[in-house]
């Protein structure tokens, strides 16, 4: 099965129990195309893409605040962070921008918090016309504009109570967890609902087995992470997301070899899933980097990694460039030019002071702290930190810390950077992403203990690799191994 483009008008919705409040059968069939395209992380050229599918539900539905089009304004929201490139404006647009892209927040931005009363009176005046389960849709988004995520998520968990199939409530219940650094719930949220789904059948089951077999692999149950996935790929080979779960299950396991074969065999196919293929492509060179392959990990940087993300301007795109170019830094640091660190600071520099994000955060001190363009950054961004925030950040006791760690290991001070890192390990997990991701932390802790002077931090760096070598047996490991024998 590929691509659908028999799209569910009106009767279809209320059909599956999901009335959507609107008569414009062209609007609910585009909503039907926007939501697809979003859990399926791609372009349809076929309605035109993700952008223009949701300008033509805009003006498909001529009353402008009725209940679907409300749904879409929020959609859009969600859309825009996402995967919409930052230069395009709009109103709904650049409020969705800054808010699930995790740039900006009301509490630091006067526009945008003029947007989300916008969106509020939008709300208070149609009360009375929505059904409870629209209701609740709007409160979430506007919860997860006040910083208050965890409540967000309980609002789209309280839709899938009685609304199991509700995919829009779903996807963004699982951004949520992502987010909060929450694998369990990430998972278990997939699996309360996946009953209905394969009772039913509706339209956009096989993402659901997609978005259930990451919650399996980031709880480390990889061989049903892998079997759901596959599942995913039966039904639609080119479901980037599925893909995506096999590709971390291999990186988990240190099957590099056989990740290599499955992502460059697939290629054509998740390549079509644009939005997720540079971060898929990033995955590929995890897999050159652990095989100390760093010419090759050097060219997917610079074929794909880095012309995707300046191309689509995508947090996720960022985030992996500067986390792909920090790895090779730490581990191999002629393969590092500095056009990639300018590159870097150029797609990262706007960002110095928003602290909205612990994980955006710190990847962007990555940037920073390579680049030779970055004089007087690094000391903006150390001193603009602020003591608190929503619920994606935790300033105090990890932001402050790990950009801290991230400029004495710039510093050589490797020690420093032990003593910071050791300790935190384990609460990495709450500063949101996966486990592959959150692994350049693991990097630096072995690479800064196996250069600290202290004798103490030899001890420790074997430990690490001791550690890393259970899971991770790869050429990478063994080259850590012999350093400490
Ligand atoms: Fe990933």
């Amino acid at each position: 099965m590929g691509t659908r483009h028999e799209w569910r008008d009106c009767k279809a919705w209320a059909d599956q129990g999901l009335p959507l409040g609107t008569v414009s059968n062209e609007a609910a069939k585009l909503y039907d195309a926007c939501i697809t395209q979003l859990v399926g992380w791609f372009d349809d050229p076929i309605v035109g893409g993700i952008v223009t599918s949701m300008e033509k539900m805009v003006s498909a539905d001529p009353e402008f605040g009725n209940t679907v089009q409300i749904i879409i304004n929020l959609l859009k929201v969600y859309f825009k962070s996402v995967f919409i490139h930052s230069k395009v404006l709009g109103r709904v647009f650049n409020f969705g921008l800054r808010l699930m892209g995790t740039l900006e927040s009301i509490s630091s931005s006067q526009s945008m918090r003029t947007e989300y009363e916008a969106l509020e009176a939008l709300m208070d005046s149609r009360k009375g016309s929505l059904s409870s389960r629209e209701l609740l849709h709007i409160e979430a988004v506007l919860l997860w504009a006040r910083g208050k995520v965890s409540l967000a998520v309980r609002l789209w968990e309280e839709i899938l109570l009685d609304f199991p199939t509700d995919i829009h409530a779903l996807k963004l219940a699982n951004i949520s967890y992502l987010y909060l650094g929450q694998p369990d719930q990430l998972r278990d949220a997939n699996a309360r609902v996946l009953p209905a789904w394969e009772a039913q059948r509706p339209p956009l089951t096989s993402f659901v087995y997609g978005l259930y077999s990451y919650g399996l692999e980031e709880t480390n149950e990889y061989r049903k992470a892998e079997l759901y996935a596959r599942k995913a790929l039966a039904e639609r080979p080119s479901d980037g997301w599925a893909t995506h779960t096999i590709a971390h299950v291999f990186d988990m396991e240190g099957r590099i070899t056989e990740g290599l074969q499955f992502m460059n065999s697939t290629v054509q196919e998740w390549e079509k899933s644009n939005h997720v293929a540079c971060h898929n492509h990033w995955h590929v060179a995890l897999y050159h980097v652990e095989n100390e392959d760093y010419d090759s990990a050097g060219l997917v940087l610079e074929e794909k990694v880095l012309p995707m993300a300046k191309a689509n301007g995508t947090m996720l795109d960022i985030l992996d460039t500067t986390s792909l170019i920090y790895r090779l830094n730490i581990l191999n640091p002629s393969s590092v030019k500095s056009f990639h660190w300018e590159e870097a600071f150029g797609l990262s520099k706007s960002h110095s002071k928003s602290h909205v994000s612990t994980f955006n955060d710190v990847h962007f001190m990555m940037a920073f702290a390579g680049s030779k363009s970055s004089s007087g950054v690094v000391e903006e961004m150390l001193e603009s930190v602020p003591i608190s925030g929503g619920e994606l950040v935790d300033h105090a006791t990890l932001t402050k810390p790990l950009l801290q760690a991230i400029v004495d290991f710039r510093d050589e001070k490797y020690a420093d950077v032990v003593g910071v890192l050791e300790p935190l390990r384990y609460r990495l997990i709450q500063i949101g992403g996966s486990h592959a991701q959150r692994d350049v932390f693991n990097l630096m802790l072995i690479v800064a203990a196996l250069k600290s002077n202290s004798s103490k931090h030899k001890g420790l760096a074997r430990a690490l690799i001791h550690e890393r070598e259970a899971t991770k047996a790869t050429p990478l490991t063994r080259k850590f191994k012999n350093m400490v024998i």
